[in-house]
């Protein structure tokens, strides 16, 4: 029983009908139990089994890939950030995408924030190989086709004195490597990636690498966002 007794303690709290398990006496070991809503007590003390529910906010450095493990040993975001928690990312960013990543373990918000009805807007700075053609930001603009179908519509700034090299675009959509195929598909190579802004939130403050947890409002305002369908900034 978890944080509560050894395996062998535990049955034979059972057998002794010391275990109550949402008002009824447990008499079956291996009996399962929901950790965010069964009620255990033993000997009359309650024990809550939920995961205290953390959100995170780190600043992705490169080389660090966006999965909870990997079978080929490599780095990955779980490494940068020491919680207890069994955490893990919204989302993916590639291994070299740099910037605004989540890492939560409250699933319902992840899978409603990472759902396209959600529409989360995500802004990306680009830095590619050379200038924009005016032509290819409109067309960028105005979706893409990808071998996996057309980009919605998405929001493009091109960063006056870059020569057109950087440029920010804001999509709500969450395609594999959605932003180096859609300039890919037109000739640029993307030299750098930089996510600076999810559903409002930014890491401005947060040096590469380093992670903070969202306050309580951010949390709240993450939450109203998914709920109403419609984007709401969010100061800290
Ligand atoms: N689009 C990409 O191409 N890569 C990312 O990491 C995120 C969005």
């Amino acid at each position: 029983m978890v944080g509560v007794a050894s395996r062998r303690a535990a049955e034979t709290m059972i057998a002794n009908g010391e275990v109550v398990l949402n008002g009824a006496v447990v008499t079956e070991l291996g009996t399962k139990v929901n950790p965010q809503n069964d009620v255990v007590k033993v000997n009359g003390q309650t024990y809550s089994l939920a995961q205290k529910l953390v959100y995170i906010l780190l600043n992705k450095p490169k080389d660090f890939i966006t999965t909870a493990s990997d079978e080929k040993g490599r780095r990955t975001v779980l490494d940068l950030v020491n919680a207890k928690e069994r955490i893990y990312p919204v989302g993916r960013l590639d291994r070299q995408t740099t910037g605004v990543l989540l890492l939560t373990n409250d699933g319902m918000l992840a899978n409603k924030l990472m759902h396209p009805s959600s529409e989360v807007i995500k802004t990306y700075h680009v830095s590619i190989d050379k200038g924009l053609d005016t032509v290819h930001a409109e067309k960028l603009a105005n979706g893409v086709y990808l071998e996996d179908g057309k980009t919605a519509p998405a929001e493009l700034e091109i960063i006056p004195g870059t020569k057109s090299r950087e440029v920010v675009i804001h999509i709500h959509e969450g395609k594999n490597r959605q932003v180096r195929r859609m300039f890919e598909s037109f000739g640029y190579e993307v030299d750098r990636l930089h996510r600076v802004e999810y559903a409002g939130l930014n890491v401005q403050g947060l040096q590469r690498g380093m992670w903070r947890y969202l306050t309580d409002r951010e949390v709240k305002s993450l939450k109203k966002l998914v709920a109403s369908g419609s984007e709401i900034s969010i100061k800290p």
